[in-house]
């Protein structure tokens, strides 16, 4: 029985990777982007019946919290929620900007809270459901 996967970050990377394999193997999948790519573009013509995409900017929770509740609202049910999206911040601390480290905590930490938060509700509705939480490390302040 295929599962619906709900994915944050796909444009490259692990959640591109993740999206491929998933859609390829029958698997539905949610799938959310800052923008359009061509990546993600060409698998959404191969797979445009299994694969639902949707604009998500993690450090604006209140979109990200309507992003989660449209998917709810579109699908029979999410069974996953991957929070992939996020990036690496590497720099001596002296050197990196205040605006640099807030930006990156409010995208790892806060966008995968905030995130969290919109869904537990609705899989809870639903019966139940899973959350995978990818290591939102991703940096090295020295
Ligand atoms: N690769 C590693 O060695 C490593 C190590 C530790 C942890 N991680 C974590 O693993 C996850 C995936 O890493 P990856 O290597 O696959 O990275 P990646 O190829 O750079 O992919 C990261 C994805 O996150 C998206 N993203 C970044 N900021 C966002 C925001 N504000 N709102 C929505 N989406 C945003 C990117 O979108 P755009 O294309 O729009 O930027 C991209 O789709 C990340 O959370 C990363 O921190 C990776």
């Amino acid at each position: 029985m295929p599962k619906t996967w709900f994915i944050t970050g796909v444009s490259s990377g692990l959640g591109f990777e993740m999206t491929q394999q998933l859609v390829a193997q029958g698997q539905k999948v949610v799938a959310t982007i800052r923008r359009p790519g061509a990546l993600i573009t060409q698998l959404e013509q191969e797979y445009r019946e299994r694969l639902d995409i949707v604009p998500l900017d993690l450090v604006e929770p209140q979109s990200l919290a309507s992003a989660v509740k449209d998917a709810f609202q579109r699908h029979d049910r999410i069974d996953v929620i991957v929070s992939n999206a996020g990036y690496g911040l590497f720099g001596a601390a002296e050197e990196l900007t205040n605006e640099e480290i807030d930006r990156h905590i409010a995208t790892n930490l806060a966008g995968s809270i905030h995130l969290i938060r919109a869904a537990l509700p609705l899989l809870r509705r639903q019966g139940g459901g899973r959350i995978v939480q990818v290591s939102s490390e991703g940096g090295q302040i020295a």
